[in-house]
């Protein structure tokens, strides 16, 4: 079997995630050099996992260097496009990337293209998908149990950019790899914009898909907390409502169905959640999934760069509908527009949000006014 010859460039948190999901895939893939601005921290790595690779501060050098096949980079969103250019300059076949996949949708745009212009493979880490919850929950819909899906409901605590851009992939992928045909959307809220993932405070949106299922989204701090008391920092919730049923999944574990195989009742239940599989490895089935593809183009990635474009471009309309006041409809194809999040910095009242601290399950959360 062939192992392609892989770097990472970005040695934090989830990067360590990443290399790990790499490396429990040994058969398909051969590290060849880690990069992060931070040597101590690709230093770190290779210790922790017992590698004999260069390590590099700069990821051109690398690149340059190791003449890779797969470049994942595992960076903030401002790191995207340079990292994608990149690849092309040294004719890298496939690139992994953290989402979200950009910070406008002109760059989003621009990082489809130079791949698709250049042959190379991209996905882009919508990899919750893999939480055993999730299977389950999309295990009940393909066997029927809930009928036809009318409708899907996604609740997320955490804004837009965090996981704002997970949910609506999965709403997607829930629907059975539906296009949306037009979104209509609300937003407020400047404290998040300063993030490093820069969002509205609170995103809420409508979208009719192809197939004429309606899917309702609200990201950020209004949306409802299912389980306040714990996990404040990845709270949220997708629901998909049948014609005989409905069923939801959390990353944190939790599930429900009341459908037509559960005779009347409703079943609820946890799984161990997100903490424990990022022990536990969702990362590796999801870089299987990439080696499947590389290995024969027919085994498409299920969070490939075309429909993580779509997911953002969903998100991106519903901003655009906030701000002129109209319903979007896809393809967005005019791109040279001023990014929505620059207008939201100069158009947005202050309402007295404050900015929380998530995304570590430690830090306390700032409540809002
Ligand atoms: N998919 C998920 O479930 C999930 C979960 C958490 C975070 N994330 C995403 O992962 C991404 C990274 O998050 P993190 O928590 O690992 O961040 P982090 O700050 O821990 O790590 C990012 C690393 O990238 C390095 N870096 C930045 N620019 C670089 C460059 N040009 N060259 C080399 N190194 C560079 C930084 O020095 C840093 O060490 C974010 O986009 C975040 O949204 C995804």
């Amino acid at each position: 079997m062939k192992r392609w010859r892989t770097v990472l460039v970005g040695a934090g948190v989830r990067g360590s995630t990443h290399l790990k999901g790499v490396l429990e895939n040994k058969d398909r893939y051969q590290v060849a050099g880690l990069c992060d601005l931070d040597i101590k921290k690709t230093n770190i790595l290779k210790e922790k996992y017992k590698l004999s690779v260069p390590v590099y501060e700069d990821a051109e050098t690398m690149l340059r260097e190791c003449k890779p096949e797969v470049l994942i980079f595992v960076t903030h969103p401002d790191v995207r496009l340079e990292m994608v250019k990149l690849a092309a300059k040294y004719q890298v076949q496939a690139v992994s990337m953290e989402k979200p996949m950009a910070q406008s949708l002109a760059e989003a745009c621009e990082i489809k293209k130079i791949c698709e212009e250049n042959h190379m493979k991209a996905v882009v880490c919508h990899q919750q998908k893999y939480l055993k919850q999730m299977q389950e929950m999309k295990r009940r819909i393909v066997a029927g149990e809930i009928g036809e899906i009318k409708k899907i409901h996604v609740e997320t605590q955490p804004w837009m950019a965090q996981l704002g851009t997970h949910y609506v992939d999965y709403a997607l992928w829930a629907a059975g790899g539906q296009r949306a045909k037009w979104v209509i959307g609300h937003a407020h809220g400047r404290a998040e914009l300063g993030d490093s993932h820069p969002s509205p405070d609170f995103l809420e949106g409508e979208m009719l898909l192809e197939n004429g299922v309606r899917v309702y989204l609200e990201c950020g701090y209004l949306s409802e907390s299912h389980h306040p008391e714990e996990y404040a920092d990845i709270d949220n919730r997708i629901t998909v409502y049948g014609t005989r049923g409905y069923v939801w999944a959390e990353t944190d574990g939790y599930w429900g169905a009341f459908t037509s195989q559960t005779q009347g009742e409703l079943l609820t239940g946890k799984e161990p959640g997100w903490y424990h599989h990022q022990e536990k490895q969702i990362q590796t089935p999801y870089y299987t999934e990439f080696a499947d593809w590389l290995d024969d183009d027919k085994k498409i990635h299920s969070c490939n760069v075309e429909i993580s474009y779509h997911g953002y471009e969903i998100l991106e309309g519903m901003c655009l509908s906030a701000l002129n006041h109209v319903r979007v409809d896809f393809p967005i194809a005019k791109l040279d527009y001023e990014p929505v999040l620059t207008r939201m910095k100069k158009e947005f009242p202050d309402i007295g949000t404050k900015p929380r601290i998530l995304y570590d399950g430690k830090e306390p959360r700032e409540e809002y006014d």
